[in-house]
């Protein structure tokens, strides 16, 4: 069974471990203990299977990242996490790689659209899709 709980120092090294499975630059480590507090972690059992980070950016709340091991996906711990940070009172964005179909599906999924295109956002030069969630549009 999979349960959303706060990241701890113990939890780091598996996130990041997935955090370089899953992204072409991954962030390193010490961004991850800088900002534990805004990180949420999915467990099965005792292993960790993805994660989430949220910050409040003025009176918005960023969605910062989220992955899913790639042995566990499709099982619906994205879903579970995202269910997990987003409420009805909140306006949440996000920026997503153009090319990435699976998270802009789960994205749109629970609400989000594009507004805005952020040009050679990534450092290889690919754009962000910008994404807002406004409740009960
Ligand atoms: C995006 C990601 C977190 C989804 O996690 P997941 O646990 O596999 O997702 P779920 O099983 O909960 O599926 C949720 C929804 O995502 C979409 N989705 C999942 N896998 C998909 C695929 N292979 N193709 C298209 N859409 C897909 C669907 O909308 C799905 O809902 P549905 O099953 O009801 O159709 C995961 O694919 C991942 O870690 N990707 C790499 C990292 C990444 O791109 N993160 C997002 C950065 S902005």
């Amino acid at each position: 069974m999979i349960a959303i709980t706060p990241m701890k120092d113990r939890d780091i090294s598996a996130v990041v471990e997935i955090e370089r499975r899953c992204f072409k630059f991954p962030k390193p480590e010490a961004v991850f203990r800088e900002d534990e507090h805004k990180y949420l972690v999915a467990r099965d059992e005792n292993k960790i299977v993805g994660y989430i980070g949220v910050e409040k950016i003025l009176d918005e709340v960023h969605i910062i990242n989220m992955a899913v091991h790639p042995d566990v996906r499709g099982q619906g711990v994205g879903k579970r996490l995202m269910q997990h940070v987003l409420n009805d009172e909140e306006v949440f964005f996000l920026e997503v790689r153009a090319s990435n179909e699976t998270a802009k599906n789960i994205y749109q999924r629970y609400g989000f659209q594009v507004i805005s295109t952020r040009k050679a956002y990534y450092p290889d030069g690919e754009d962000a899709y910008v994404m807002r969630r406004i409740p009960f549009q």
